[in-house]
């Protein structure tokens, strides 16, 4: 058996589409090449991204009945809260539209114009949103991250020498906060360790540094712990996670991942000062401070899907399914990032396709031609995802330079895994023949979602 059955079962369906060779070249065509200007009819599997994509449970749908759709005072927002009280220890919590909502409220009070903000690897939404008010984010994970061969388990820890590095470079009152992100997306979907959090908090205390969690897949993260470091394998994923966040000060969460929901976030802390600008910038930019862009409908399903996540036979499934895949195109030999990750499987452009140089833009171009081949739907996370230097406005080409294979979650069968494995499998036989592309349209913000590309004859 490949690894655990599903603690679950299906109760409805939806149909997909599967477009023949010839509409899958035209379409991936006409949508220049960016699998983000694709349509989802026109997509059979979609791994662009785990994020609002799971399915959610009955007891999440039977939620949204209960739906308190005051303007203020929703008892949905308090169940909300509740919930993460519980699980994640933090006192006060104000609900957000997503995850960049709550970026917005959190990072626009805790940065300064010249600061900076080291964190463990920059997402794109965090980081525009710290240099939005003047800031700018800069990497300090560990090495052993942008090596996608190195095996080390816990490939998100922040490397604290980097973190000094900083602090001497720039002083410490350069210093907006400390971030950190659970399960590092840009870097493979990569665990940071408990020993690594504890540590960072008795270096930043030391300075006086405020630490930021972005919790967005913390329950993933916490499976990790539990799986991989000493002394964690018998402890409920709950209090793991409640020993998390309890080395920071505050969170940021997207709840489009790891809360099993198609739309929400929140932030939370312990900090009053914190709470209290973001309880009043969020009227402005959300809604009230009780329902934040959401739903009372919405609220309550975040609050059941974030208790459901905690569930360690459905994270077990979870992420062996990831695994699944993963492991069918590691024995082919395709190169992709390990150790595997939490949500996503990551191949590695640059040695599937060696033959193209950066500028030809190599996961852009390995994720179109996955479309064309089988209508899977996958993501660049490369140079298109970093984007220019904000100083000399060249383009920046980090070592990691990886399609994104991402796993909703509930969602699809390991059938599906299979057929997306194939096409892959397929495709690395006969990768000398994959031509490149050249970028003619680029937006001035958050690049990757409406660039344009033209295939070089
Ligand atoms: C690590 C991380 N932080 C923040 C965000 C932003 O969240 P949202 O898409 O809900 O605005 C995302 C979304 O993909 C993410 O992966």
């Amino acid at each position: 058996m490949n690894g655990p059955p599903e603690p679950f079962k299906i109760k409805m369906i939806e149909h997909v589409n599967m477009p023949d060779q010839k509409k899958r070249s035209q379409v991936i065509r006409e949508a220049g090449y960016n699998t983000f200007l694709l349509k989802s009819e026109d997509v059979y599997i979609d791994l662009l991204t785990d994020s609002g994509t799971s399915a959610m449970s009955d007891y999440q749908w039977s939620g949204l009945l209960l739906g308190d759709e005051a303007y203020a005072g929703s008892r949905n927002f308090y169940n909300l809260e509740r919930a993460v009280q519980d699980i994640l220890n933090y006192r006060w919590i104000v609900p957000t539209h997503q995850g960049r909502g709550a970026e917005h409220l959190m990072y626009s009070y805790l940065v300064k114009p010249g600061q900076i903000v080291p964190r463990n690897m920059y997402f794109t939404t965090s980081r525009l949103h710290v240099e939005l008010p003047g800031g700018k984010m800069v990497d300090a994970i560990i090495n052993e991250a942008h090596d996608p061969e190195n095996l080390h388990p816990f490939k998100g820890n922040l490397d604290l020498k980097k973190l000094q590095g900083y602090i001497d470079e720039y002083g410490i009152d350069k210093i907006a906060f400390v971030n950190v992100e659970m399960n590092v997306n840009m870097a493979g979907g990569q665990p940071v360790s408990m020993e690594n959090l504890r540590k960072l908090r008795e270096f930043c205390d030391e300075y006086k540094l405020k630490i930021i969690i972005d919790a967005t897949r913390s329950s993933e993260n916490a499976f990790f712990i539990r799986d991989r470091e000493k002394g964690y394998e018998d402890i409920p994923i709950v209090d793991i996670l409640r020993e998390m966040m309890s080395y920071s000060d505050g969170c940021i969460y997207s709840a489009k991942k790891d809360c099993l929901v198609n739309i929400g976030g929140f932030l939370a802390t312990n900090n009053e000062d914190i709470y209290e600008h973001c309880r009043n910038m969020v009227v402005i930019y959300e809604g009230l401070h009780t329902y934040g862009g959401m739903a009372g409908r919405d609220m309550e399903a975040v609050a059941r899907g974030l208790r459901e996540s905690t569930s360690y036979a459905y994270l077990k499934y979870r992420i062996n399914q990831v695994h699944y895949l993963g492991d069918l195109l590691i024995k082919a030999g395709v190169p992709i990032v390990r150790p595997i990750g939490g949500h996503a499987v990551f191949l590695n452009a640059l040695k599937f396709l060696p033959h193209l140089t950066r500028e030809q833009w190599p996961a852009q171009t390995l994720a179109a031609t996955i479309y064309e081949d089988s209508a899977v739907r996958s993501m660049e996370r490369g140079a298109v995802s970093k984007g220019r230097d904000k100083e000399t406005g060249e383009n920046i080409f980090p070592l990691l330079e990886l399609v994104r294979l991402t796993i909703p979650r509930r969602v699809y069968t390991n059938t599906h895994m299979e057929y997306t494995a194939e096409s892959i499998i397929r495709l690395y036989e006969k990768r000398e023949a994959i031509p490149g592309l050249k970028m003619v349209y680029e937006p001035k913000y958050l690049r990757f979602f409406q660039s344009r590309f033209e295939k070089i004859k």
